[in-house]
């Protein structure tokens, strides 16, 4: 069966084709990144704008490269939820389209669900069951997976997200949008031991998190260092990036690590965009083999939003029997909150 997948629930217009024998077949993808660079955030009203610009030439790029056609698609999937509201709604309404047009199921996808299923289009392919840290612009969650829809909720950021927690702290140093990869960038320009922030909830016993602490540290430490005769130099912002990351990356290891001990798993799987970050990379690279354990990765490219891993998840949940595949239902709602923990099996 092949499947188009759309993927449109923030600043990233995603296509793809997989095939539920074949796997993936090709896929594209536009980043709004350079159009809202100018507002230090994403617009909504501007995302839903060029979602509907890009989504159309996307689809015809995504069928062209594969060798197919509009009549070679068996079914549709787009991202109903979480997102943004009318950025949503783009996806979800060309999907239900297509399908309508050419009489094909179409399969509603939860974002998280794609990050979560995303590592499963690498090699080597991790068994279940696993813990998932995900951590995206959005959510800062660590999973329990023991199978395609079966999801626990072992705990989550009681406030921002990591993601979040890169942008803001970004933005208070002068960085760019989007934060985390221009903080990123500059880290490795700087001495992480310089500064000491704190590492909010490391010892809380559970395995929530929370970041809002961090941003409020680094704030403290900007307003300290502009006083600097010349102001805030670039070393000294090189070095907070760096120890702003490290204060990060210590927390999201030493929790995916709890969980590994808590739940007696021994593979863990990272997505989300943050999962782009090379130091939460390394470390967990480092360190879990020492407890015989593995870290799974998505592809680069896979990590931030994008329309493969829509696609990907829909092929699952068809090969699972989790998709219901009726035609003739194209009455669809999106949904801007939505808990992963509900999509039972
Ligand atoms: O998964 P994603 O593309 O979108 C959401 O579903 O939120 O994640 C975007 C987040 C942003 O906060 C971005 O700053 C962060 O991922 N990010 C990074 C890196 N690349 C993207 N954070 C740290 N280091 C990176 N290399
Ligand atoms: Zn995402």
């Amino acid at each position: 069966m092949i499947i188009l997948g759309f993927e449109s629930s923030c600043d990233e217009t995603g296509v793809a084709l997989v095939c539920t024998e074949r796997g993936l077949l090709a896929h594209a993808l536009h980043s709004q990144i350079a159009m809202h660079q100018a507002y230090g955030g994403v617009v909504p009203e501007l995302a839903s704008r060029d979602h509907i610009r890009r989504v159309v030439p996307l689809t015809r790029d995504v069928l062209q490269r594969a060798g197919l056609g509009p009549q070679d698609v068996d079914a549709v999937a787009y991202t109903a939820g979480p997102g943004l509201a009318g950025a949503l709604l783009v996806g979800a309404s060309v999907a239900q389209a297509f399908a309508w047009a050419r009489d094909l199921p179409a399969i509603p996808i939860h974002h998280l669900e794609g990050h979560l299923l995303s590592p499963l289009l690498a090699q080597p392919r991790p068994d279940f069951p696993f813990v998932a840290l995900l951590v995206s612009g959005g959510h800062t969650q660590l999973m329990r997976v023991d199978g395609v829809g079966r999801y626990e909720l072992l705990g989550e950021t009681l406030d921002d997200a990591a993601g979040e927690a890169f942008d803001k702290s970004a933005k208070l140093m002068g960085l760019g949008y989007p934060g985390g990869p221009a903080l990123a960038r500059l880290a490795e320009q700087g001495d992480a031991t310089r500064f000491v922030l704190p590492r909010p909830m490391l010892h809380s016993g559970d395995l929530d998190f929370s970041f809002s602490g961090l941003k409020t540290a680094v704030l403290t430490k900007v307003k300290q260092h502009s006083q600097d005769p010349g102001g805030l130099s670039d070393q000294t912002r090189a070095d907070l990036a760096a120890a702003t990351q490290a204060a990060i990356v210590d927390v999201l290891s030493a929790k995916a690590i709890k969980a590994l001990k808590q739940t007696g798993l021994k593979r863990l799987v990272v997505a989300g965009g943050v999962g782009a970050n090379t130091r939460l990379r390394d470390n967990l690279a480092r360190v879990l083999p020492g407890m015989q354990a593995e870290s799974f990765f998505p592809p680069l490219e896979f990590c931030t939003d994008n329309g493969a891993m829509i696609a990907f998840a829909a092929s699952e949940r068809v090969k699972a029997g989790l998709a219901t595949l009726e035609r003739g239902q194209h009455a669809f709602t999106v949904r801007p909150r939505w808990d992963l923990a509900e999509l039972g099996a």
